[in-house]
């Protein structure tokens, strides 16, 4: 049986390992919460941003696949330090994700954007203020914003950007120039992420997420799908870590995605060889698309929470086998493939999430009906204590249910099921996927 030690302790990391659960592996999670515990019985006590503590872990108990969640992981170089240690090689203990380097294009938006520019790939006009000095960069960015007030345009419709990972909080969507200004002298709070920036041209449309799965040349798609990101009803409210996600998305119809796929997916596969960088995993796009035409905002190199909870359970594909096959370089020797069916993760939360987290209030989950059987509830912020479970988080549960009848099938299953799950100051949006019908 094949050991997988999945790293994180997300909705996403619960939705992975329920993934490889369903195909018979032996899953580990790191640190997990009551979801993973409950599913496998078996969370890891080690923090896996100590990778020697992970390295140690996996050896120990004859790990076959590795397989980080956060960005951060990625990001700060995971990969590079098990090729250091030839963990592969020596003991077959395999990791799935791209090196530093690779992760680089979601570890430094200006580079990702730079990237893509250079390789002819669709992204908004930007500008890059990358000296290295916030001061420097705050000087460049004031004479640049002073052009719009000189040359008589009230708005700026921009949108500003840390160069660095801030847990999803670095961007600003701004509609003068009086407010990118202030948004930029906010930067400072993110410390060295925050030192460099950028700005782009506002779009205006939709936005999709695009999941793929390289081996550094060929690739497969997850259906696109779309996160909600604002915390309110109707798109109102701050930007959150997503309150929900459907697919396939209608935002992204089969010839569009033939276009992104053409335009943007191709290309950062091909740019990406060209630069002489092994891109093996996770590449994560999120799209807008205006007036027909698809822009890449961002790359992530890693999936993407909580749209993993919505996609995985949509395809027919042993993921082990598929991301040994990604790390060997043989993408396409097993199946992986789309099923034709529709499902909806709705987010529950703390009602004063994203500003508080919830802690030590019990959930009760009443037991899924027979008719049901197609809804999974996976954990975020939970944990568990003597057989109970309680809050721990701000995203506390993403309730997921698939459907073949539909978009409105599954997200009636969805919220079917959210109404029989109660903890004090439970809250969620209820629009999730309404814009599909
Ligand atoms: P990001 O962290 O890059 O995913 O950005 C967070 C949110 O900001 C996105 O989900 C979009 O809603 C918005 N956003 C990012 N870039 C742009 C852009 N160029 N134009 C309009 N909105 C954007
Ligand atoms: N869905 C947002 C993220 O994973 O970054």
């Amino acid at each position: 049986m094949s050991k997988v030690l999945i790293l994180g302790s997300g909705g996403r990391e619960h939705a992975l390992a329920w993934w490889f659960d369903q195909y018979g592996c032996n899953v580990s999670v790191a640190p997990g919460n009551a979801g993973t515990e409950e599913l496998l019985g078996d969370n890891v006590n080690i923090d896996p941003n100590d990778f020697e503590a992970v390295r140690r872990f996996a050896m120990g108990k004859g790990i076959d696949l590795v397989v980080p969640g956060p960005d951060a992981l990625v990001v700060n170089g995971i990969v590079d330090y098990w090729r250091e240690y030839d963990l592969a090689d020596d003991l077959g203990i395999h990791i799935f994700g791209p090196s530093k380097e690779g992760a680089a294009l979601e570890g430094s938006k200006i580079l990702g954007m730079k990237f893509a520019r250079r390789h002819g790939i669709p992204v908004p006009d930007f500008v890059a203020f990358d000296s290295h000095d916030f001061n420097t960069n705050l000087h460049e960015a004031t004479k640049y914003l002073g052009r719009f007030i000189a040359e008589n345009r009230i708005g700026a419709p921009l949108v500003l950007k840390a160069d660095g990972l801030c847990e999803g909080k670095g961007v600003a969507v701004c509609d003068t120039p009086g407010e990118v200004l202030a948004a930029i002298k906010e930067l400072p709070r993110f410390g060295a992420a925050g030192e460099d920036f950028i700005l782009e041209d506002r779009l205006r449309g939709d936005e999709a997420s695009i999941t793929v799965i390289t081996d550094g040349k060929e690739y497969r798609m997850f259906h696109p799908s779309t996160d909600h990101k604002r915390r309110f009803d109707n798109d109102k409210g701050e930007n959150t870590g997503g309150m929900g996600v459907y697919a396939p998305t209608k935002v992204v119809p089969p010839k569009l995605e033939r276009m992104i796929e053409r335009e943007i997916v191709k290309p950062t596969i091909r740019g990406l060889r060209k630069d002489g960088i092994d891109y093996k995993g996770v590449l994560y796009l999120a799209i807008m698309v205006q007036d027909g035409q698809p822009y890449l905002i961002e790359y992530n190199c890693r999936f993407g929470d909580p749209e993993t909870q919505a996609i995985v359970p949509l395809i027919d594909a042993d993921p082990f086998d598929t991301m040994m096959d990604c790390i060997h370089g043989r993408l396409g020797k097993h199946p992986f493939k789309r099923r034709d069916a529709y499902s909806c993760s709705v987010i529950l939360v703390h009602k004063d999430y994203p500003a508080k987290r919830s802690r030590g209030r019990r959930i009760d989950i009443k037991e899924l009906p027979e008719s049901m059987d197609d809804v999974v509830v996976f954990h975020a912020g939970t944990m568990a204590k003597k057989g109970r479970v309680y809050t721990n988080g701000g995203r506390i549960l993403a309730v997921t249910a698939v459907s073949e009848d539909g978009h409105a099938a599954a997200i009636r299953r969805a919220y079917q099921q959210v109404e029989d799950i109660r903890f004090k100051d439970r809250d969620y949006r209820h629009d999730i996927g309404r814009s599909a019908l």
